[in-house]
């Protein structure tokens, strides 16, 4: 793989997506595989598909890996597991990756992942200000983009508003849960989306996740502030933006060994 490509891996529901991505364009450079994730989907089984994943491709040990998951991510270590099996509590997910597939991996929360794959080459391409993204699927993600960077972990899917926690009436699944029709269920997203605006302020709102690709139907519906639009990248989001982020984690720590470098031969020759 060459020097601007990394590995991006999508821990969802029902698959385990990967791809390598081109960096410089966003493009996938080899078709998605994937494999259902397996039932139940306990910490080690879900590893070993990821393994199995990451294997297909066969990535040096320098290339990049990015891996996402549906829950906050901490140092490597899942905190929450709002839509997966409570064991994932307090799994280091970096280190059993690292275990079956024999390669680091940089682990993050999988709308963060999509939120920053929008910035970099999708929906808020390079956009300055503060970018919401939110995902609308089994649960509601978010991920919240300022000047660029990403402020990981934020969880607006969980706020409550006038006593219902948001994900159990915006979520796509919600929808379905309750039997709404698309304009009963758009009055949740306005609901949820006004209280998003007066909270943050966002300059730009990215809807994200499977639904949006009938955008059409609801999101001209909706009345805000900010321009609220589809996702562009889809279901390669995640994908995406776990290699891009996982290319700067790399990269960062590079730019560091070599100034620790420098100044330890600063030091030596005084
Ligand atoms: C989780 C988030 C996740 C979102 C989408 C929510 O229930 O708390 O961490 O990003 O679902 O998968």
């Amino acid at each position: 793989m060459s020097k601007h490509i990394a590995l991006g891996i999508d821990i969802g529901g029902s698959g385990i997506k990967g791809a390598p991505v081109n960096l410089k364009t966003g493009e996938l450079t080899e078709d998605r595989y994937r494999i259902p994730t397996p039932d139940p989907s306990t910490p080690d089984a879900v590893a070993r598909t990821v393994a199995q994943v990451i294997a297909r491709f066969e990535p040096s040990q320098k290339v990049p890996v990015g891996v996402t998951f549906p829950g906050v991510v901490q140092d490597g270590i899942v905190k929450t597991a709002a839509n997966v099996d409570d064991k994932w509590i307090g799994t280091d997910l970096r280190q059993i990756i690292r275990d079956y597939a024999g390669h680091d991996v940089v682990v993050l929360n999988d709308a963060d992942a999509a939120g920053y794959g929008e910035y970099k080459y999708g929906a808020a391409h390079e956009q300055d200000g503060v970018v919401l993204l939110t995902t609308l699927g089994t649960g509601v993600g978010s991920a919240l983009i300022v000047d660029g960077t990403l402020v990981r972990n934020t969880e607006f899917g969980h706020v409550e508003i006038d006593g219902a926690i948001a994900e159990e009436f915006a979520a796509e699944s919600a929808r379905d849960r309750h039997g709404l029709s698309m304009e009963e269920w758009t009055v949740h997203l306005q609901r949820y989306y006004s209280e998003m605006e007066k909270l943050l302020w966002p300059d730009l709102i990215i809807v994200g996740g499977g639904i949006s690709k009938h955008w059409e139907e609801f999101l001209p519906k909706l009345a805000l502030r900010a321009p609220i639009v589809p996702a562009e990248l889809f279901n390669q989001a995640g994908i995406v933006g776990a290699a891009a982020h996982a290319y700067n984690v790399h990269k960062r720590q590079a730019d560091a060994a070599k100034a620790a470098e420098k100044k330890a031969k600063k030091k030596k020759s005084k």
